[in-house]
């Protein structure tokens, strides 16, 4: 995936973004499937790559609405939010090991619970990261803290660091049986492989969880690795739990 930053060197803030993520600043934009360009418009991050069907498509992060008394309802009844919290209902401290976009992310946030979440590629972190400040600027309550880091590299680094729940949604596989599926998920499908396997990401995971470990996979995706102690199963996606307590 070859990343740029679209822009002259007299714009500062695209400037220090190519510095930040050591890539190149460009004036005349490259799009295509395999690249990923990132530019500001109107004080907004975006990232524009090529879809399957060679159409440009321009992603950035909104978490303004997450804000809303009607967000937080919703939030409540999602899977997600039961497969996460369990009988419990107090605070979580939560560890997101795989962010994405952040929507997961959000959601766990969104129900006053305090989320770390990694994401281990730095233009993504950038886009959420951009959108999380926008975010503070308005209002919004509640934050994630955001990381830059490989999951089980940042948890070897801080053996220290418990949560009461790690949550993990590694990059589903392919399954060619859908139509093309939505632009945010599309994006975090032209992301690299798991770096590392998922054994070692389960295990690592396990061992930092209080209460739980909660794994996303397609509702007809094998298990990360090993069997959970029970599922929490929607239309599309199955949430796996391995208790730890
Ligand atoms: C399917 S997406 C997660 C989607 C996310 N739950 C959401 O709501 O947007 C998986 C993400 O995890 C990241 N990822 C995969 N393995 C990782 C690891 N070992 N450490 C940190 N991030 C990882 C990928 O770069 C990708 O952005």
């Amino acid at each position: 995936m070859i990343v740029t930053v679209e822009g002259d060197v007299s714009d500062q803030q695209a400037h220090e973004l190519a510095e930040r993520l050591g890539v190149e600043l460009i004036a005349e934009p490259i799009c295509s499937s395999d690249s990923v360009r990132l530019r500001y418009r109107d004080g907004v991050l975006q990232a524009i790559t090529v879809d399957q069907s060679g159409a440009e498509m321009t992603v950035s992060a909104d978490y303004v609405e997450y804000a809303s008394v009607q967000r937080r309802r919703q939030a409540q009844g999602e899977l997600l939010i039961k497969a996460v919290q369990g009988r419990h209902r107090g605070t979580l401290t939560i560890l997101d090991a795989t962010m994405g976009m952040a929507a997961d992310t959000m959601l766990m946030a969104t129900m006053g619970h305090k989320v770390v979440a990694l994401e281990k590629s730095g233009w993504l972190f950038e886009l959420v990261n951009d959108g999380l400040q926008r975010a503070a600027s308005s209002g919004l309550t509640d934050l994630p803290e955001l990381v830059c880091a490989e999951a089980v590299a940042w948890l070897n680094q801080h053996s220290d660091r418990r949560f009461d729940v790690v949550y993990l949604d590694p990059m589903f596989a392919e399954t060619g049986k859908r139509a093309l599926p939505k632009k945010n998920m599309q994006l975090l499908r032209q992301m690299a492989e798991l770096e590392s396997s998922g054994e070692e990401l389960l295990a690592v995971a396990k061992s930092r969880a209080r209460l739980r470990v909660v794994v996303k996979r397609p509702i007809k995706g094998g298990w990360l690795a090993g069997s959970p102690n029970y599922s929490i199963k929607g239309q599309r996606v199955r949430f796996d739990i391995y208790s730890v307590s």
